[in-house]
């Protein structure tokens, strides 16, 4: 069959595996190819098995693959073939040198720019997917233009919004897609271009074009809001705690302003995932490169509070059981940074574990994903740590549990069996706020919600 347009996506993770699939899927007359350096993805692409888990992809991988769908090992062919690649390589913080621990690793992104150039034969567009930090695009073309074979890269910045869980809907039913573009003819050809492709399915006023910049931009910036509104009420937590106030009832009250809205106001032990914290110190480090202090220490802020808010959590639990954790059991239902993925990376989770095996706690974690990735995670200081997949069995002969990821599964919970199989006095902290409080405390425990007053059998003093 003869294709309209070949896309090439460089780097079948997370978001290109899944930004392309869709694409397949509502673009049938459209050539999608994905490429990577790591083989052993491309296999699992190719499998049964795909190497990521998200609600409705498989069914559109099986629906796509060998039609217009195709995941290959070969870079220069698939580089040489396509009208447009996207390139979704990833971009983690800096771990060395300037700007380490800050910074956006931009090593990979420029290895590709580089095999782009060298492998190209014809003009072609260049889709930023990756998060970048602003005026990354600029970088590129001139690593693209360089010693010029008389080949024109055109690139767009087309950042995605996907949120683990739910990626495949955000994708079909986006709030907005942005596209960032140069106002020249050839960069309003390209704009036009990458429209087409999303105007297949998404309303065409959902579509937003704008300049490079800002589309780059606004990428960190809307993670930094939906970040620093998880800082914001998690921030109010110590002081609902101490005076009485009810965080829900804060949050609720708080977000029935249509002017705030509701969502994203969850008191949690902290915020994880692989984009927040990596996004934010990101805008922090460009905020400072161009000496505005003031805007960076804000928004680092937020990171801080995050911080503040996992350390908070171990330290009321350190203060409640007595003020010793050494040899005690702790039992953590969940390790994932959210319900419904396997996905550990940045959890809150990986922090408060690390901070219980510091003070000599045994821990026996639970969760029904992400067990192997808590393995990784914890690999090497887990020598007082138990993985078990039943909770009932976690629970087991512990002196505490600390929920650390909001799964359904966890308030459906028999808890009178679970008490009576702990050790007393027996604790709860509730690191998302998902337990029935009230109803735990009748059967025995001593209940710790995030901002709100704990109910206790014995005053501790
Ligand atoms: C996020 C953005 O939502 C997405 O648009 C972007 O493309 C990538 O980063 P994701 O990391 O999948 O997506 O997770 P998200 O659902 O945003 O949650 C992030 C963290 O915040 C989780 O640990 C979650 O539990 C926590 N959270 C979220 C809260 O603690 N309270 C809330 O009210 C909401």
């Amino acid at each position: 069959m003869e294709f309209k347009r070949k896309i090439l996506c460089i780097g079948a993770g997370y978001v290109g595996g899944i930004t392309m699939a869709v694409i397949a899927d509502k673009c049938p007359e459209y050539k999608v190819t994905l490429v990577d350096i790591d083989h052993e993805k491309i296999d699992r692409w190719n499998s049964d098995r795909l190497p990521i888990f998200e609600p409705g992809l498989d069914e559109i991988v099986k629906r796509r693959r060998g039609k217009n769908l195709f995941f290959v090992k070969d870079m220069e062919r698939a580089i040489k073939e396509a009208d447009i690649i996207f390139v979704s390589v990833n971009t983690p913080t800096k771990e060395f040198g300037i700007g380490a621990g800050m910074a956006a690793d931009l090593q990979f992104w420029e290895k590709t720019a580089r095999e782009i150039k060298e492998y190209a034969e014809s003009d072609k567009i260049i889709v930023e997917k990756s998060t970048l930090p602003v005026r990354t695009a600029s970088a590129m073309e001139r690593i693209l233009s360089s010693g010029n074979k008389g080949i024109h890269f055109e690139i767009i910045s087309n950042p995605e919004f996907l949120s683990e869980g739910s990626a495949v809907k955000d994708l079909e039913e986006p709030d907005r897609v942005l596209i960032g573009y140069k106002d020249t003819p050839s960069g309003k050809k390209a704009r036009d271009e990458i429209i087409e492709i999303y105007a297949h399915w998404v309303p065409r006023e959902k579509i937003i074009a704008s300049n490079i910049w800002s589309s780059e931009l606004s990428k960190l910036v809307a993670n930094a809001f939906l970040a620093q509104r998880v800082s914001s009420i998690n921030s109010i937590t110590p002081l609902c705690e101490i005076t009485g106030a009810d965080i829900s009832e804060v949050s609720y009250a708080v977000g029935t302003d249509s002017r705030i809205g509701s969502k994203f106001l969850n008191p949690s032990v902290g915020f994880g995932g692989s984009c927040f914290k990596k996004d934010i110190l990101n805008l922090v480090y460009i905020c400072r490169y161009y000496g505005l202090n003031e805007v960076a220490d804000y928004w680092e802020g937020v990171v801080k509070i995050n911080e503040y808010q996992r350390e908070r959590f171990v330290r009321r639990m350190l203060d409640a059981m007595f003020h010793t954790l050494a040899n005690k059991k702790i039992c953590l239902f969940g390790f994932a940074f959210k319900a419904n993925t396997d996905d550990t990376r940045e959890s809150s989770a990986i922090y408060v574990a690390k901070r219980l095996i510091e003070e000599r706690a045994h821990l026996s974690i639970t969760d029904p994903k992400a067990l192997e990735n808590a393995k990784k995670d914890l690999k090497g200081i887990d020598v007082n740590v138990k993985y078990i997949e039943d909770p009932y069995e976690a629970a087991k002969g512990c002196d505490a549990i600390a929920v650390m990821t909001e799964w359904d599964i966890y308030r459906e919970l028999d808890y009178e069996r679970i008490y009576r199989d702990m050790r007393k006095p027996a604790f709860i902290f509730d690191g998302r706020n998902i337990l029935d409080h009230k109803r735990l405390f009748e059967i025995g425990f001593n209940v710790y919600p995030i901002g709100k007053p704990e109910l206790i059998h014995h005053e501790p003093y």
